[in-house]
């Protein structure tokens, strides 16, 4: 990390309000999110404008913004301690964004294989936000000039985009330590939560069918049908890594009671080797129940007392200008903007 030797250590990552949240968000980021609270200043945004990359009925976009808000107050990140905002308040975000589309070179989007899986077959009626929907993601992050950046797996790409581009406009501009290079910081076992259907597939808000996922605001008994309807192999649980390594469903739900109990997944295998799938289940059932349970009625009960989220919103925006507002005055100065 020697090349952000300059810059104070500071965290950003962001959300987007579509769909539920479910339990990869969940153990993949958030989790990291509310533990690294403890040692950094930290930033956490509900992406809005990369939600609409993809079209959302507005009032649904109203509605997700603050259930997402509401979901990180329920988990644990304190608004007072962190900044915890909407990004379509904080305008340096999409002014940043645009200078970032004149830095990034096409061949670099090109690569992107979340632009790919999204867009699907139809990638010439997908929005162009989508495709350079990672110059945003950098924006969000240099805005502020954040060192760390605690994603899933899936985001891995999008965070190296986001470093050439700080290297490009750092060598462009003749500002060798203008931007920090980012790190991504992915941690735990939770990084890549499967699909409860297939352990090959990635747990996602856009799966079809609901049992491939957990919603953190799913119910006792919805989370307690989903694990017991989970697709599993017709072996006994594996007693050793490499017997779990072939068994995509067996790994991911191992992994999944890891996450949620703060274990190692050897920890886990150590206690069910050689158990049965339907006692493991039971026992994974309850744990998730116990776990999720609070962060759903909390959640709801933010969800009351929309004034106060949209407060708290409208708190963590002002003070996120104040960081990235002089950030952006002096990339004007250095792009050679006039005023
Ligand atoms: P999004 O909204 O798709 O997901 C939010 C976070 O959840 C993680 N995640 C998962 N982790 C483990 N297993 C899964 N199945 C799983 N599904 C999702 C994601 O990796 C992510 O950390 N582009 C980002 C949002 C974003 C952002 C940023 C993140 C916008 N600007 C700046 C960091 C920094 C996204 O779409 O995440």
């Amino acid at each position: 990390m020697t090349e952000n030797t300059n810059h104070r250590p500071l965290v950003f990552s962001g959300i987007q309000p579509t769909g539920k949240l479910h339990l990869g968000n969940y153990l993949g980021a958030m989790k990291n999110w509310v533990r690294l609270q403890e040692s950094m200043p930290c930033i956490y945004c509900v992406v809005d404008m990369h939600a609409i990359t993809i079209w959302q009925e507005p009032a649904e976009l109203s509605a997700a913004t603050r259930e997402v808000a509401a979901a990180c107050l329920a988990i644990g990140i304190d608004p007072e301690r962190s900044i915890l905002f909407n990004q379509s308040q904080v305008r340096a975000h999409a002014e940043l964004a645009w200078v970032f589309n004149c830095v990034a070179r096409m061949g670099w989007l090109n690569r992107m294989t979340q632009f790919k899986d999204k867009a699907g077959k139809n990638r010439e009626n997908a929005s162009v936000g989508l495709f350079i929907y990672p110059n945003l993601m950098a924006a969000d992050i240099l805005a502020y000039r954040a060192t760390h950046v605690p994603v899933g797996e899936d985001q891995k790409q999008h965070l190296e985009l986001a470093r050439d581009i700080a290297q490009k406009f750092n060598n462009d501009f003749s500002a060798p330590d203008f931007f920090p290079l980012p790190e991504p910081f992915i941690t735990g076992p939770g990084t890549r939560v499967m699909s409860l259907r297939d352990g090959t597939k990635k747990m996602s808000k856009s799966d079809e069918s609901e049992y491939s996922r957990i919603n953190l605001s799913d119910d006792a008994n919805a989370i307690a049908q989903k694990i017991r309807k989970a697709k599993t192999d017709p072996q006994a649980m594996p007693d050793s890594k490499e017997n779990m390594a072939s068994r995509p469903e067996a790994e991911n739900l191992i992994n999944i009671y890891a996450g949620l109990s703060d274990q190692t997944p050897d920890a886990v295998l150590a206690e069910y080797a050689g158990a049965q799938f339907s006692a493991f289940k039971n026992a994974l059932a309850d744990l998730a129940v116990a776990k999720l349970m609070p962060i759903g009625e909390k959640m709801r009960s933010y969800l009351t007392d929309r004034a106060e989220l949209d407060r708290i919103l409208a708190d963590g925006a002002a003070r996120a200008r104040l960081i990235a507002d002089p950030v952006l005055r002096e990339v004007r100065e250095r792009v050679g903007f006039v005023g």
